[in-house]
């Protein structure tokens, strides 16, 4: 057996023991469903828990099964994912469910071939699922799974790399207890998140694994896991046009695939457009610009791609294009538009829900 095994092997039993007097009571482990769990870790790629827990807690009261989730209805569904980000997951839990509606009955299926099957579901949220709602010996590994796992072997394998994190991988599955196996996973969770910390110092003194944690015996703690610098992203510039007239502002719909897939923005060209550039933009919606009331830079990362925006809010007179959407404070509720316009989303709400004239 690799040592790297030997060595997980021996947190597991002080690893348990830590859970059960600190483990974090979290509303998707009051009572544990496959549903819940699986939304439940799929709010978590997006963000920290704190953040998810109000999330989690609209959507489950929205959608409380499978088969409401197979049939809700998808601007509302977007709506309530209005933050999180990455819309496409959203979008992919529904198919899921709607699969699941009418292949298993709305029953979360219990194999990890089935589940990895469905849309948006990989190995770490297969394996969170099979352990956590129905005891099965799958490991969940996550970024923070592999952060423990690189410390306490002390292993310097880059775990940005496919082919380390499936070495990672085995040796947390070899590793496993036999039970407990969903709360071996979510104890790993919780000391990631609440110990074995990415940024700055982990909170060894506190840690379950003492010495047994090969990187804490090195003092090397904060050089682990190794994690080689990835290409830089592509960036994009953009002019973003926030057009009002009469009380609404102007709203498209983003193409049926790709980034951000069919969710409402604000018309916007490529290139960084000056006022003179911008008007005869606006020209070729048929719009005249009456009144430029600001212009605003804003940034926005996705995982591959960062946008440099910079836009106009402007008070415009004439018809725009015929896929334009005029919507007021009323409307615009009903259409998630994603955060990457969130500094153009602050500078319109107001005037829309009718607070502020003027700008
Ligand atoms: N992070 C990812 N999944 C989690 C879970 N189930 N509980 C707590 N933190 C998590």
């Amino acid at each position: 057996m690799d040592k790297e095994v030997q060595t997980l092997q021996k947190l597991t039993a002080p690893l348990l023991e830590w859970y059960d007097t600190y483990r974090r009571d979290l509303p998707w482990r009051q009572e544990v469903s496959a549903y819940g769990t699986w939304i439940s870790e799929i709010m978590l790629q997006q963000t920290r828990v704190r953040a998810v827990i109000p999330y989690f807690q609209r959507f489950m009261a929205a959608f409380p099964t499978v088969k409401a989730l197979a049939a809700a209805d998808t601007e509302q569904l977007l709506k309530l994912w209005e933050g999180l980000g990455y819309y496409s997951r959203a979008r992919n839990l529904q198919k899921a469910a709607r699969i699941v509606a009418e292949r298993y009955g709305g029953r979360m299926p219990d194999t990890y071939d089935e589940l990895i099957a469905l849309p948006g579901i990989g190995d770490y949220t297969a394996g969170a699922i099979l352990s956590i709602s129905y005891g099965q010996r799958v490991p969940a590994v996550d970024g923070n799974v592999l952060r423990i796992a690189a410390r306490i072997t002390g292993s310097r394998m880059d775990v940005l790399d496919g082919g380390n994190r499936k070495v990672f991988r085995r040796w947390v599955e070899q590793a496993m207890p036999a039970e407990r196996t969903g709360e071996y996973n979510q104890a790993l969770m919780d000391l990631g998140a609440t110990v074995c910390l990415s940024g700055g110092e982990p909170l060894c003194p506190s840690c379950p694994a003492g010495e047994i944690c090969q990187a804490r015996r090195q003092g090397c703690q904060r050089q682990l896991p190794v994690r080689k610098k990835k290409k830089d992203k592509r960036v994009e510039h953009l002019t973003v046009f926030v057009l009002l007239r009469g009380g609404a502002v102007a709203l498209r719909q983003r193409p049926e695939r790709g980034l951000l897939a069919q969710l409402w923005e604000y018309p916007h060209v490529p290139g960084t457009l000056d006022e003179t550039a911008a008007a005869r933009q606006m020209e070729q919606w048929s719009m005249t610009p009456h009144r430029w009331i600001k212009q605003l830079t804003a940034r926005h990362e996705f995982t591959h791609i960062r946008w440099e925006m910079t836009g106009y809010v402007i008070e415009a007179e004439g018809s725009g294009a015929p896929d334009w959407l005029w919507a007021d404070g009323q409307t615009r509720r009903r259409y998630a538009v994603p955060s990457a316009f969130d500094k153009f989303t602050r500078e319109v709400e107001p005037v829309l829900i009718g607070d502020k004239h003027d700008l």
